[in-house]
């Protein structure tokens, strides 16, 4: 498996990490999570190393277990992570001209996740329950109602500039 670029993984900050959790396979979960936290999403290496250090596990068992799971991301995240709803109110109401919007401001291709910067990661999620607000953008947490392509473009310069 490739997930792009690799993360330089500081083996005692995993340590320390598994060990908070008594290196227990039944709180592999628990220490995914964690590492998730720290790192924004699962690297490779990290994967391996919890899969070699904790007893009763492999790393081809850490690997399932994370791409089971939705919440894990096995590629890197922004530092904004952008999410577009295309649940049906938000896809109707125009969801797909504002991805596109964001795609075009950020330069990602088809298919890229990141930007290479790495301050920006983009995702469609399905519906978010806000639908009266359609369509809807979250960045990190907070969310972004009635979208239109040039009103994302607004919010992304800005978080440009703010970032800056
Ligand atoms: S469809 Fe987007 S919030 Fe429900």
């Amino acid at each position: 498996m490739s997930v792009g670029n690799s993360h330089k993984i500081d083996t005692s900050r995993l340590d320390e990490i598994i060990n908070s959790y008594d290196a227990k396979k039944s709180n592999l979960i628990a220490i995914l999570q964690k590492v998730q936290e720290v790192y924004r999403y699962l690297p490779e290496e990290a994967m391996i190393y919890i899969g070699t250090k904790i007893e009763g596990l492999s790393p081809a068992t850490v690997f399932g277990v994370a791409t089971f799971y939705a919440q894990f991301s096995l590629e890197p995240k922004g530092k904004f992570e952008i999410k577009v709803c295309d649940g049906t109110a938000c896809h109707v109401r125009g969801s797909m001209p504002v991805l596109n919007a964001i795609k075009s401001r950020l330069d990602l291709k088809d298919g890229q996740l990141t930007t290479n910067d790495g301050l920006f990661s983009l995702e469609t999620v399905s519906c978010l329950g806000a639908c009266g607000l359609a369509p809807v953008v979250v960045i990190n947490d907070k969310v972004y109602p009635q979208m239109t392509s040039d009103a994302i473009t607004i919010v992304l310069d800005t978080l440009l500039k703010e970032d800056k």
